[in-house]
């Protein structure tokens, strides 16, 4: 990867109140309001060599968006060859759904599984370059499968801590890295704690979503694809399975910066949140019209990713949404079975539930009429269905 750019990150920036921290040392959140904090790069400086005819010799990963990467020294980027998943039109769904125009991104065909690489090769790498021996990581299960990859690629040490009742596959892969992994009795919330525990006591870095800067640095290199699949330009809507929010966050911060480079102009997708019915704290607050969300109570559904009770960057999420004229809705589980069948057996592609939510969600607001069918949509087939064999059963006996 010599040959490319160098990279134009300078500094931290809160997200939320403006203060600008150094990025000489690990940083966690903000010090005055303790909300995430945003790598922020000179794109005066990067847009002079990031165009789309540069990016043509590049590495096919998503460092070969070297200049608006944070790790300044490449040679500790950890690199399993995430990003740059393919964008498949989706004909004979978005035929039968009457969007001609209905792609997928295939995240399922990253690294481990999931977009989850994609933030975790940052994370990772940045904290390699930081000299970091030992990580923490609670989640819903597949952020810990890729953070154990990718801690092994590094000769790292990763801590893992997901609900007990997480998918065997993705236990099986924490295991299989070499990771420490531990079991809660409850959700990623609760694994949250444990991990916090390690980072106190133990100092661990804290690679939590989006109390760690660099995972949605990883994250929004999701928006530069799109950006290049699509041409030099945006697709119209795009539609995100929401539990932490960080690749829709992600994705929203690409945009201003591909604008801020003169890349695009002020035009942006409508962003659609889609949520599981038994776990919708974003769709709550954004029926409310609230500017953060309350926490969801015994939070259910069979889509562990967004099993997430209480997104620790709720407003950045919501903010996102309204700004782009966009929505938030809910699905059924048994909306969600339907679609990763539809998704299997009209496309040859294998969604995780997550992923096939999209599909749920884009049927609703079309059949509501909140959807234009007349426009390009994007789903985010966000994982592979291989993550979850215990689901195939139920999915095929509502097939027939
Ligand atoms: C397959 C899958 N899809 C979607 C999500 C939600 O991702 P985000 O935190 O970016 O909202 C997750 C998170 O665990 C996931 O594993
Ligand atoms: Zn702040």
């Amino acid at each position: 990867m010599s040959a490319l750019p160098p990279s134009a990150f300078t500094h931290l920036q809160c997200s939320i109140c403006g203060e600008v921290h150094s990025a000489a040392l690990p940083q966690t959140v903000c010090t005055s309001c303790g909300r995430p904090l945003f790598a922020r790069y000179d794109l005066g400086a990067a847009r002079r060599t990031l165009t789309r005819a540069s990016l043509a010799d590049r590495p096919w990963t998503m460092w070969r968006y070297a200049e608006v990467m944070p790790v300044i020294d490449r040679t500790f980027v950890i690199s399993l060859g995430e990003g740059m998943t393919p964008l498949l039109h989706a004909a004979r769904l978005g035929g039968s759904l009457g969007i001609p125009q209905l792609y997928v991104k295939d995240e399922g065909q990253n690294p481990t599984g999931t977009f989850k690489a994609r933030g975790l090769s940052a994370a990772i790498s940045k904290a390699n370059e930081y000299g970091i021996g030992e990580v923490g990581v609670p989640t819903a299960g597949n952020a810990g499968s890729a953070a154990a990859a990718y801690a092994a690629a590094a000769g790292m040490t990763a801590h893992v801590a997901m609900p007990a009742d997480a998918p065997p596959v993705v236990m099986d892969e924490v295991r299989t890295f070499g990771a420490h992994l531990s079991l809660v009795d409850g959700l990623i919330s609760d694994a949250g704690r444990l991990i916090a525990l390690g980072v106190a006591e133990q100092g661990w870095l804290d690679l939590s979503t989006l109390k760690e800067p660099f995972r949605v640095e990883g994250k929004k290199t999701m928006g530069y694809e799109l950006w290049e699949q699509f041409g030099g330009e945006l697709p119209q809507v795009v539609v995100y399975p929401t539990g932490g929010g960080t690749g829709l966050i992600g994705m929203w911060k690409a945009f201003d910066e591909l604008e801020e480079m003169g890349l695009i102009g002020a035009e942006r997708p409508q962003m659609i949140a889609v949520q599981a019915e038994g776990c919708a704290p974003i769709v709550r607050a954004f029926d409310a019209g609230a500017v953060r969300a309350e926490p969801w109570l015994d939070a259910e559904t069979l889509a562990p990713g967004i099993r997430v009770p209480s997104p620790f960057a709720d407003d950045l999420i919501l903010s996102a949404i309204r700004a782009s004229n966009g929505v938030a809705v809910s699905v059924s589980d048994d909306d969600i079975l339907d679609a990763m069948g539809e998704l299997a057996e009209e496309e040859g592609i294998d969604a995780a539930p997550e992923g096939a939510a999209t599909l749920a969600g884009v049927r609703k607001l079309v059949a509501s009429g909140v959807l234009n069918p007349a426009v390009s949509v994007v789903l985010f087939n966000t994982g592979s269905g291989l993550k979850h064999p215990e689901l195939r059963e139920r999915v095929r006996e509502r097939m027939d």
